[in-house]
């Protein structure tokens, strides 16, 4: 458990088997159980959470360490981390953050749009922070990109493809 809200709520740590059916309902409606699988979900260093609200498990989020695959653009580094960002050696700058990558965010359908994505996300990004990670990053989806940005998160670049599910664009937040 990461939190306990006296608001009705609580974020816990999940199994990916937990979290697979929602993934698929939301994320991928035409698309079979495995191919709802990533290849990291078990990856040790990662970790999943789930938003209940008593025993129904409305929002979900994976995190695993991942480097970034995209320049970040030098003004939010400077912003962010001005000592950093004065080092001068190569991409070390880069390589001093401890880089995480969200996946299969997601809230199930009937509660969508009642503030509990912002919720697990906002959780997330503490846990992360006490870990010592600096940065997350993920392709977002075309729908979710008003999510994210009232979040905080920034775009990294043009937008692409993946197909079978539209379009992307990468986005991150330095965790602060
Ligand atoms: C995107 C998603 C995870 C957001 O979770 P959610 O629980 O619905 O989001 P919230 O209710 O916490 O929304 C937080 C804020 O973002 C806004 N927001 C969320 N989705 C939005 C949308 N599609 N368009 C505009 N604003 C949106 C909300 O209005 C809210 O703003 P507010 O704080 O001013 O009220 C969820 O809608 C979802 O699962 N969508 C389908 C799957 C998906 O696209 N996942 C992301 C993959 S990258």
């Amino acid at each position: 458990m990461i939190k306990n809200s006296e608001l009705g709520f609580d974020i816990r740590f999940v199994q990916p088997e937990d979290i697979l059916r929602i993934r698929q309902r939301v994320l991928r409606p035409n698309g079979k159980l495995e191919e709802c699988q990533f290849p990291k979900d078990y990856d040790e260093r990662g970790f999943h959470l789930g938003l209940y609200t008593g025993k129904v498990l409305i929002s979900i989020a994976s995190f695993h360490p991942e480097e970034v695959p995209f320049k970040i653009p030098e003004k939010y580094l400077s912003t962010a981390f001005p000592r950093a960002s004065s080092q001068k050696e190569g991409n070390k700058t880069e390589e001093t953050l401890i880089a995480f990558r969200l996946r299969g965010m997601a809230t199930d359908n009937p509660y969508a749009g009642q503030g509990w994505g912002a919720k697990l996300l906002r959780e997330a990004e503490r846990y992360l922070l006490a870990k010592n990670c600096h940065l997350l990053w993920f392709n977002a989806r075309r729908v979710a990109y008003p999510f994210y940005s009232r979040l905080g998160y920034q775009f990294a670049g043009d937008a692409f493809d993946i197909p079978g599910i539209g379009e992307h664009k990468q986005m991150f937040k330095f965790l602060k």
